[in-house]
């Protein structure tokens, strides 16, 4: 049987320390499916579309791995995608009640699929898609946090909505 996992979230961008996720839970899964939440009704800065194209560039190198994208129940997806396992990150407490929540009710909504959380390297402890977004809007060097290419898509996206 491979052991099939479903990495969800915004990615809206993709960080270094959702990679360091990704990179230690190929340790443990056979295949990861990274699936972006489509939801016209949340805000975001990027694109689907520019966000999957970012992860596709962070992606190269790393077999079996897979990007996706899914709306409604993260369980109803995870069951069509035969995968038995939800992979998310843990940071700080502070990620702890939200994740806590999430993870009691998917097990509510589909007994089958288990919800398996990885310490993120301790490098990456501070940082969020959030934080980092909000320290380059202000200028702030986020050189480090996300790939090359991200940083200068954050760059430009910033410079165009200047006035
Ligand atoms: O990167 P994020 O924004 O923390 O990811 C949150 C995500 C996409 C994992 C979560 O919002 C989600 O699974 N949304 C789909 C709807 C759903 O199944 N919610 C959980 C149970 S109600």
């Amino acid at each position: 049987m491979k052991r099939i996992a479903i990495y969800p979230g915004s990615f809206d961008p993709v960080t270094n320390g959702h990679l360091d996720i990704l990179k230690r839970g190929l340790k443990l899964f056979d295949k990861i499916i990274v699936a972006i939440l489509h939801n016209p009704g949340k805000s975001s800065l990027f694109s689907v579309e520019e966000r999957i194209d970012m992860l596709s560039r962070s992606l190269k190198g790393m077999p079996n791995t897979e990007i996706d994208t899914f709306d409604g129940l993260l369980v109803d997806y995870a069951a069509r995608r035969k995968a038995h396992a939800i992979l998310r990150g843990m940071r700080a407490v502070s990620d702890f009640e939200y994740e806590f929540q999430m993870a009691l009710m998917n097990r509510r909504l589909n007994r089958e699929i288990q919800t398996v959380f990885l310490m993120t390297g301790l490098r990456w402890i501070f940082t969020s898609s959030s934080i980092i977004k909000e320290a380059a809007r202000f200028g702030g060097n986020i050189e480090g946090m996300v790939p090359a290419f991200v940083l200068r898509k954050l760059e430009a996206k910033f410079k165009e909505s200047q006035p």
